[in-house]
């Protein structure tokens, strides 16, 4: 069953049916502002910070669904009636409303009772200020009078004091009116402001919320709205709402545009923003928003016989992981701010898969990352990235209720929290950005540990790759600590193969990396290492048809043959392969087990048969329920391992098999077992073992976005950047025809042609850059534009694997 359709042309998804049956999020904003709105412009809006700033009040795992939000509300003056632009919260009949998600934006549409109205909210470009833009048209074919009422209600700004502790709050944040602008204010607080306004004189207003809503009632029937009568409230202390009425007229075939402007600052700020956003700045900003995504955009373009790898690679699936690296993890209706600063791993990962869109912020992250590293070289699971920035940004929030702040010998926790893979991902990371960019200078930059002292990153590096090599266990797997990437396989001392294999797939990007700035020395003690990596996971961790899962800590084998339950896992026997640890017999092995035993019609599981027995020495993995979560869930992140492995060992058929069958654009028509949003790739998808096989949970904010991208396009697509040109090597279903990238890098253009006239997966029989036989496409002045033909085929060979 279908609730929408893709409209790519406009770069936008449509919901034709409203009632989706959960929350269809988006994100705006491209700054520190930004918001997350459903398809009933519920939702919130932060500013710089989830934890510290927000600006809206969100009542998350609430009911009714997921508010409040946006909202505007209209009546028709004459009969009484009113409604809401964006259906809920009032709900009138569904089939009047649908909503479009667009990059940045969100647009609600209805036509009822007459009266046509669409409700854009995005953010501007240069400055904290969303804008709410409205069109009316009467459709009626009569004279309407209709009162039109924005809403939104103000939060308390931290998290804790929005949602618990308002003995404070409720006293401290106040609001007032001044000439047409409504200002709210934390008192305690320096930013304290926010104003909300509109570009025309308001025929009324209301600051508080109780006030304007009423009492006994909710925001599907504000008083304020039934009645047409606004109360002008504003008060010191209490909850605060940002509420005006605007009446008007409309003739028949009468069109009105009214525009809002919710934003930081006090009321001298609200003036500016009105006298600033003419309805002629607003279209600007808007196309300026559209022009920010097609530079992004415009960095890669694919023409695939897959429609709905087009659909991802083209626009969505960037877009989603344009988001996590802008926005970091907390900022959704699941994560809903109560959780500080940079996830060390996610964060490490996301920054990895799209240096090419977004390089600054890649590299900042990075920096973020490399200073929150400690000297024994493993990173801080969850920190502030402003704890370490040298120029000492406190953070602005000062709660009133004595919070005592923790010394940094607390913010810098010990081994027994340290998660074994964080900072191995952060080495990859790291070469990645060097490869896109080209930035060698960046290996030299001298950057602080966590507790104190400096290094460069080339030396924060080294200090990653030998803390896992000094934190091996009993077999000389590496041990699993607190956690390794899946959170739930908590090991202790027992050893992750995982991590194992992480670790050789970091050495060998550091070892590459090392040659290519001509350090002999380090290259080749780290590629030694490398090797007895390779050795030890050879010998210790292959169980015969798939490699395990680790060791316990009283040697235990995890994911071996005799095991009843979590007999064979995903993320050991996809990084076996990738990281170059399997033989090739063994790769061929270890990945038909995995389709064996975890594939699944919506994607690859992460376990099976799922646990259902506790056993604490492999950890709370076995206290999920099965099918859920790390539990024998499809979970969405490590799939894209799984088609990086199958298309090193050259199988194109397989990896589109599992990339397929996780694609969110390809189960657009399968909503009714799904449920969640087709345009975004969810953190898992519930696994065969659970009642709800099938139904994908918590979207935006997961790895799967940057690494179906990254997957995708460097290792199915083959276009990977080098230190030194362009590796085209792609591995594709043996009845793909032809292909076309196009692909921005070190500031050219490659238009990059593949043909298959053979109906191979794999192999480059011939390649050319403009008419040059080449091994990899060149590095080329900035501003060339260069067309490649890449022929697939048997007879040659000749790319790199
Ligand atoms: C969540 C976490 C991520 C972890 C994964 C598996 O997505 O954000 O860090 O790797 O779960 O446990």
């Amino acid at each position: 069953m279908q609730y929408g359709h893709f409209d790519n042309k406009h770069r936008e998804y449509v919901i034709d049916r409203i009632d989706v049956p959960v929350s269809w999020t988006n994100y705006i904003g491209t700054g520190e502002m930004m918001g997350v709105f459903n398809h009933t412009a519920g939702g919130y809006l932060i500013c710089g910070s989830s934890e510290y700033h927000r600006v809206t009040r969100f009542r998350p795992n609430g009911v009714p669904m997921d508010g409040p939000g946006h909202y505007v509300y209209l009546r028709d003056n004459q009969s009484g009636d009113f409604w809401s632009v964006s259906w809920q919260p009032v709900g009138k009949p569904k089939e009047h409303f649908s909503c479009r998600h667009g990059l940045g934006y969100v647009k609600y549409l209805c036509d009822y009772g007459g009266i046509s109205a669409e409700q854009t909210l995005f953010v501007a470009m240069d400055e904290p200020v969303e804008i709410w833009d409205l069109r009316l048209r009467n459709d009626s074919g009569q004279m309407r009078s209709l009162s039109v009422f924005p809403y939104a209600e103000f939060s308390f700004h931290q998290v804790d004091m929005d949602n618990r502790n308002f003995q404070m709050s409720l006293y401290a944040a106040g609001s007032r009116f001044e000439k047409g602008v409504i200002e709210y204010e934390l008192h305690y607080e320096e930013d304290s402001f926010q104003f909300f306004t509109a570009d025309r004189e308001p025929d009324g207003f209301d600051c508080l919320r109780d006030s304007f809503i009423g009492p006994y009632r909710t925001e599907r029937n504000p008083i304020a709205v039934e009645s047409g009568e606004m109360s002008g409230s504003f008060e010191k202390g209490g909850n605060h709402c940002a509420a005006l009425k605007q009446s008007l007229t409309l003739a028949p075939g009468e069109e009105a545009r009214l525009l809002f402007f919710l934003g930081e600052g006090d009321a001298a700020a609200g003036l500016r923003a009105r006298d600033t956003y003419s309805p002629a700045r607003v279209d600007e900003e808007f196309r300026r928003l559209a022009a920010f995504w097609d530079e992004k955009l415009g960095c890669l373009q694919v023409q695939t016989p897959n429609e709905g790898m087009n659909t991802e690679l083209n626009l969505w699936n960037l877009y989603q992981s344009e988001i996590n690296v802008m926005f970091s993890r907390f900022t959704s209706f699941i994560e809903v701010g109560g959780r500080v600063g940079l996830g060390y791993r996610d964060t490490a990962q996301d920054a990895m898969t799209i240096p090419h869109s977004n390089p600054k912020k890649c590299r900042e992250r990075l920096v973020q990352l490399l200073r929150a590293l400690t000297q024994e070289g493993y990173g801080l699971h969850l920190f502030e990235p402003r704890w370490f920035e040298p120029e000492g940004r406190e953070q602005s929030f000062k709660s009133p209720t004595v919070v005592p702040t923790p010394p940094r010998s607390q913010i810098v926790h010990g081994i027994r929290d340290a998660c074994a893979d964080d900072a191995l991902w952060l080495v990859s990371a790291v070469v990645q950005y060097i490869r896109e960019t080209g930035e060698d200078g960046f290996i030299d930059e001298v950057l602080c540990y966590a507790e104190g002292g400096e290094g460069s990153v080339y030396e924060h590096l080294k200090r990653i790759l030998d803390f896992s090599a000094r934190q091996v266990g009993q077999n000389g797997i590496c041990k699993g600590l607190r956690a390794d990437w899946n959170d739930c396989l908590n090991l202790g001392g027992g050893e992750s193969a995982m991590v194992s294999f992480l670790h050789l797939w970091a050495l060998e990007n550091f070892c590459a990396l090392a040659e290519h700035l001509g350090r002999r020395e380090d290259a080749s003690r780290y590629r030694e290492l490398a090797e007895q990596v390779r050795t030890r996971c050879r010998e210790v961790l292959w169980d015969g048809a798939w490699f395990l899962r680790g060791i316990t800590a009283d040697n235990r084998k995890i994911g071996t043959e005799t095991d009843a339950e979590g007999k064979v896992h995903m993320e050991s026997n996809t990084w076996a392969v990738i990281s170059g640890a399997a033989t090739p017999e063994q790769g061929i092995r270890a990945m038909d087990s995995v389709d064996e035993y975890l594939f699944t019609e919506y994607g690859l599981m992460l376990n099976a048969p799922c646990y259902t027995k506790a056993d604490d020495g492999i950890g709370f993995v076995t206290r999920v329920y099965p099918g859920l979560k790390e539990n024998g869930a499809i979970f969405s992140h490590p799939n894209p391992w799984a088609w990086v492995a199958e298309a090193k060992l050259g199988r194109g058929s397989r990896a589109m098999k599992f990339y397929n069958a996780l694609c969110p654009a390809l189960q657009n028509d399968r909503i009714e077992i799904r449920q969640a949003e087709p345009y975004s790739y969810c953190q898992f998808v519930v696994g065969r073992d659970h009642s709800a096989f099938g139904r994908a949970r918590h979207p935006f904010m997961t790895g799967s976005a940057g690494w179906s991208y990254f997957a995708a396009t460097q290792y199915l697509l083959g276009i990977r950047p080098d230190f030194d040109g362009m590796i085209v090597d792609p591995c594709i279903p043996a009845e793909w025809k032809e292909f076309t990238v196009v692909r921005r890098w070190r500031g050219s253009t490659y238009r990059i042609h593949v043909s298959n006239p053979d109906g191979v997966e794999k192999g480059v029989r011939s390649m050319t850059a403009d008419g040059i036989r080449v091994e990899r496409l060149p590095i080329l002045p900035v501003g060339s534009k260069c067309r490649a033909e890449v022929v697939l085929g048997t007879e040659e060979g000749g790319a790199d694997r």
